[in-house]
């Protein structure tokens, strides 16, 4: 395993993605973890992530100086290139120039991690700080024209500096400098392979949960399934999956859901239709906020009272979560605490019910837990399905749900996907949806006037979600969705495509 630790970049998620493609483990820790701590968890290489802080700032993060002598390689990049000199005896100084963007690098030593690079490489800096002088028994590899010292090693204690990112694609063989890392300089073992990923985990279930019972919180969503689907592969009808449909999900969703788990084998799924007690409860609410603490709690209340009436006969153990990596890591910390559980809009059971907690995908990216299920024979469609919020259409509704306009609404909805699906431009879109915005405008059908709602079209290309750029699709396209959506769907007459940016926008329209 390779021990990442977190500066703070926002790149430390990319620097393990890098990783664990070239099929070795990666554990990001903070910045600040204990060597000792280290040690114990045997990695074979740490790699320091770049931060945004400056190692000349008073109180800048560093971390256990133990970890120098602990006989494990060591590459720091950016920031983690300079806190190592630092730490070490070197001098770093404010860059005359700042550095950012694309450089031309010229390696003066093409050993270790610039083994079989050439002698100039395109590479991407983002720093404003360098190293003047360099810790004794280190060499200088590489150089810029503004930066002399952009790359240091001690050969024999297995040291590494880089100035610059070679995570980013940016960096033309940035890739290969982590794989000489990783596998010249630390000897590491391919071993990070999906299908072991998935018998390990399954292994591990097992192991874990024994003859328990547990209980898992099906959404439709991606990680839920995929979670439920390791756990039913460990302990079959020990796990009892509850399917809480709150009225607010897309056409045919929890049929489609329901259906496919019932057709492999879960004999404990319970689809509980909550949908009136949600939409009496939403009734006249027209607050954002007001409707995400409401649809919560429902949802809180309806689950807890499925395990107590529909699971009664079994004492349940454990609740399942589709707790991914992203979610426990925080990206940008400086703070050093790592294993924090996302609030931002995740609904989170109380821990008043007392379950342990199983979290079988805790340490997988989205793409890792794809590949995970299509390992466990998931369906693509499944797989793929664009993020939906947990509040659901109650968010895509602007103002007061009420069933007419949800009926509206998840028949747009539905038009604008079996469009894109038709098209092919589906897969191309990070998450698409329709919304309804709440004024009713005059059109023209037939010889008749009406007077019908609107609906805006979204679609969005993003990585994370955190920013998104509105989709590019051709005008025949949007033409075609529009005329089909009017066209079939009672109560709408007007199709706008939503061409704002996150930020300042929102990806939701509440
Ligand atoms: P925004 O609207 O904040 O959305 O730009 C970013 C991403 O988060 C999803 N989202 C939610 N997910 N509960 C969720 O589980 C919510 O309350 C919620 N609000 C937004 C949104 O769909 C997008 O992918």
């Amino acid at each position: 395993m390779i021990v990442i630790l977190n500066f703070g970049s926002q790149f430390a998620h990319l620097i393990a993605r890098r990783v664990r493609d070239l099929g070795v483990k990666a554990e990001i820790l903070p910045f600040n973890t204990p060597a000792s701590e280290i040690a114990k968890m045997q990695p074979v290489g740490i790699i320091l992530s770049g931060g945004p802080a400056s190692v000349l700032e008073r109180g800048s993060p560093r971390p256990d100086k133990r970890i120098f002598e602990l006989g494990i390689p060591v590459l720091g990049i950016c920031y983690g290139h300079q806190v190592a000199a630092h730490m070490l005896g070197g001098h770093v100084v404010k860059g005359e120039a700042r550095e950012f963007g694309k450089e031309a690098l010229s390696l003066c030593n093409k050993t270790g991690i610039f083994t079989s690079l050439s002698e100039r490489e395109a590479v991407w800096f983002s720093h404003g700080d360098q190293v003047k002088k360099l810790p004794t028994g280190f060499m200088r590899t590489a150089s810029t024209v503004t930066c002399p010292n952009a790359a240091f090693a001690d050969q024999r204690r297995s040291l590494f500096g880089i100035q610059f990112h070679p995570e980013v694609t940016h960096t033309k063989n940035g890739t290969k400098i982590l794989k000489n890392f990783i596998f010249l300089v630390c000897k590491a073992k391919k071993n990070w392979k999906i299908t072991s990923i998935a018998k390990g985990a399954v292994a591990q279930i097992k192991n874990e949960v024994g003859n328990k019972h547990v209980v898992v919180g099906i959404s439709g969503g991606v990680d839920s399934l995929v979670a439920a689907t390791l756990i039913h592969r460990a302990i079959g009808n020990h796990l009892h999956a509850v399917f809480v449909d709150t009225g607010l999900l897309r056409e045919g969703e929890v049929a489609q859901v329901a259906g496919y788990l019932r057709k492999h084998g879960f004999k404990k799924l319970y689809v509980i239709d909550a949908s009136r007690t949600f939409l009496s409860r939403l009734k006249e609410v027209v607050d954002p906020e007001e409707k995400r603490e409401i649809i919560g709690h429902t949802f809180i209340e309806v689950f807890e009272k499925a395990i107590r009436n529909q699971l009664k006969q079994h004492t349940i153990t454990y609740l399942a979560q589709g707790t991914i990596y992203p979610d426990r890591i925080e990206s940008a910390s400086t703070s050093g605490v790592a294993a924090k559980i996302k609030s931002h809009h995740n609904l989170t059971l109380p821990e008043k019910l007392g379950f342990k907690i199983l979290e079988p995908i805790k340490d997988l990216y989205k793409d890792e837990v794809r590949r995970v299920g299509l390992s466990l024979d998931l369906p693509r469609e499944l797989l793929w399905r664009h993020p939906f919020p947990g509040p659901g259409l109650a968010v895509r509704i602007v103002g007061e749900v009420t069933p007419e306009r949800l009926r509206i609404l998840r028949a747009a909805d539905a038009v604008f996907f079996e469009e894109l699906k038709k098209s092919g431009e589906y897969e191309k879109i990070w998450q698409a949806f329709a919304a309804l915005l709440p004024v009713k405008v005059v059109g023209v059908m037939g010889d008749a006037r009406t007077y019908e709602y609107i609906i805006a079209l979204r679609a969005v290309d993003s990585i994370d979600g955190m920013s998104a750029d509105w989709h590019k699709m051709s005008n025949d396209l949007l033409e075609k969705i529009s005329s089909a959506i009017v066209g079939k769907v009672r109560g709408a007459n007007r199709v706008l495509y939503d061409i704002t940016q996150k930020p300042p926008a929102t990806i939701e329209y509440e």
